[in-house]
């Protein structure tokens, strides 16, 4: 067994509720939630920062080494730190969720998360969220899902989000935006979003919140009782 318990993988395509579902469970069981979303959000807004080319594979290593990501947790909210600045709120725009999709498809980009994500999950008692957690990061998680919901829904609930944000975008665009990085996510060369053989597969089209978490915290604590 591990340390601490179990490693939770949860990977889906963005809007499906990963996020908001990642850190209720991770309450509910008490464990720490990572979201490597963030990480590589991290990233693409340093690399936009430096006005390194997406597609300089030299220059994207040589800035994934310098630069340093940690989360820091104060009551259940968890900050993204980028060399030591509090980013959390830069890498949520629409600009950064498209450079992110095209930045997150690069090898040494993925090297160097994947390392870190090791490092961060490996003793257990966590949740990671993402796209590449159950078939590459982790695939000896004790539980995975995999996360979906129509496309339409998917960018109902981003458009939403982000115009109480205040955000000037429209709904149509946002679904656009969304079905587009699905697109790229699904179809790249390295760790492409794909639901695990092993995944527990949850379409929460239709499904509230509640119906989600009850699901996937059943399934958590009857593997519990086995490690
Ligand atoms: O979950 P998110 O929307 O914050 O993710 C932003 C982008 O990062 C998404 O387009 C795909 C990429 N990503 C990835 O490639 N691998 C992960 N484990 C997590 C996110």
């Amino acid at each position: 067994g591990r340390k601490n318990g179990l490693i939770v993988a949860i990977d889906g395509p963005s809007g499906a509720g990963k996020s908001t579902i990642t850190k209720l469970l991770a309450e509910r069981l008490g464990y720490i939630h990572i979201d490597t979303g963030a990480m590589f959000r991290a990233i693409a807004l340093s690399v936009r920062r430096a006005g390194v080319a997406v597609d300089d594979d030299v220059s994207l290593a040589a800035l994934c080494r310098r630069t340093d990501i940690v989360f820091v947790r104060d009551n259940g909210c968890c900050r993204v730190m980028l060399n030591g600045e509090d980013v959390s709120d830069a890498i949520r725009t629409p600009e950064i969720s498209a450079l992110t999709s095209r930045i997150s498809a690069r090898k040494p980009v993925r090297d160097s998360l994947l390392e870190l994500q090791r490092r961060m999950g490996e003793d257990g008692g966590v949740i990671l969220e993402g796209r590449d957690i159950g078939t590459v990061v982790f695939p000896d998680a004790e539980v995975k899902f995999f996360l979906s919901a129509s496309a339409e829904e998917r960018g109902r609930r981003r458009y939403l989000e982000l115009t109480a944000k205040g955000e000037a975008v429209t709904l149509e665009q946002t679904i656009a935006a969304v079905v587009k990085r699905d697109e790229q996510d699904e179809s790249r060369e390295h760790a492409p979003l794909r639901c695990a053989d092993d995944a527990v597969e949850i379409d929460s089209t239709g499904l509230s919140i509640d119906e989600v978490l009850a699901l996937m915290e059943g399934k958590v604590r009857e593997r519990q009782k086995y490690c």
